[in-house]
């Protein structure tokens, strides 16, 4: 092998050798340098004869040429394994499953309140709302339960400064509501004439002193009430099972009005459900207090109970939830776990 030779093989060599662009440029330098190999084989060639000159110098390029094409290929090659480790450092897994965005939705105990407006809503009554920090005349007084009352005892709740209270029920907005309707038409009344119905719902939170896995000291209660100058019992009987029937999408449920006690309705009943398929089936279940509008209390709102007659009822959307959904603890509703909430979407 000649000597030109053997250089482009020990550049190639040389440059198959460099594991880094830099290493290479160092390598090139060795060969095509101001001070490299070639550079000294062209200097040598000064003594020759022109002849001579030609000969060496074609044979002196070739090898040059060579080298810089061996030296061009290492570089791309160098250059294609830099790329390739970068996208495979940045590949991406194309069969990983993406990333959820999480779906806002309605708690159960709201959806069940819209469910509950939307089927009085049907039935032609108005939805009110009202506060849930209370004075003592609309929580207890204005429904006929004087300070001295005992049932006052089965209400003990939470006190704020300056004589309020965090209400019991809902039925203060009985009273409420009542008397802003009642100011409306006070002129037509006055002037012995009529005014329209009174027929109201008001959902809201509620407050008692109480706790266990049916008993939250925070709960929610849907108060209902139909005033008017033909109001009765029989209407509730309708009203509720319409209610009852629509709200558990079932025909077949029956009901029953329990005879039982609250101050500000005279008579009065609890309403029990009860299923007659499903899990629930057989079992009496109590959804709701209920009665007709005690006189004093009809007073209260400013009309004549010798004209004016209603009933009330206040039931528990929570507990009706529970019933809906099947689930037994009240706690959950409450303790915001997104795996018991999520199934509600
Ligand atoms: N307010 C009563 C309670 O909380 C329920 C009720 C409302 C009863 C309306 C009769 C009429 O227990």
């Amino acid at each position: 092998m000649n000597e030109l030779d053997a250089l482009v093989d020990s550049a190639r060599a040389s440059f198959a050798q460099a594991a880094t662009p830099a290493d290479l440029e160092n390598a090139k330098a060795q060969y095509l340098g101001k001070a490299g190999r070639i550079t000294e084989l062209m200097k040598g060639m000064a003594a020759l004869s022109v002849d001579e000159k030609k000969t060496r110098g074609a044979a002196i390029n070739q090898a040059k040429q060579a080298i810089e094409a061996a030296l061009n290929a290492r570089r791309q090659a160098l250059a294609d394994a830099e790329l390739e480790a970068q996208l495979k450092a940045e590949a991406l897994d194309v069969s990983l499953p993406g990333r959820q965005r999480g779906q806002g939705g309605l708690h159960p105990v709201s959806l069940t309140m819209e469910r509950i407006e939307q089927i009085f809503g049907s039935m032609g009554f108005e939805v009110a709302q009202g506060p849930e920090i209370e004075t003592d005349w609309f929580n207890f007084t204005a429904l006929n339960t004087p300070e001295d009352h005992p049932a006052r005892s089965m209400h003990d709740t939470f006190y704020v400064e300056g004589g309020y209270l965090l209400r019991t029920h809902t039925s203060p907005m009985q009273i409420r509501h009542a008397v802003q309707h009642v100011k409306k038409y006070q002129a037509r009344l006055d002037a012995g004439q009529g005014m329209s119905e009174i027929r109201v719902i008001a959902p809201g939170r509620t407050y008692r002193v109480d706790s266990d896995a049916t008993h939250s000291p925070m709960f929610h209660q849907c108060e209902g009430l139909w005033i008017g100058e033909n109001v009765s019992f029989k209407d509730l009987k309708v009203v509720f099972t319409d209610f009852c029937r629509s709200f558990f999408e079932s025909e077949d449920l029956v009901l029953r009005f329990r005879p039982s006690f609250f101050p500000f309705t005279e008579p009065s009943a609890e309403i029990d459900i009860q299923f007659q398929t499903g899990p629930l089936a057989g079992r009496w279940l109590e959804v709701a207090g209920s009665g007709q509008v005690h006189p004093q209390v009809v007073r209260n709102m400013g009309l004549d109970p010798e004209r004016f007659i209603g009933f009330a009822f206040g039931m528990g959307p929570d507990r009706l939830t529970m019933l809906r959904y099947g689930v037994n603890d009240l706690r959950l509703f409450f303790d915001g776990d997104i795996r018991f909430l999520s199934q509600f979407q």
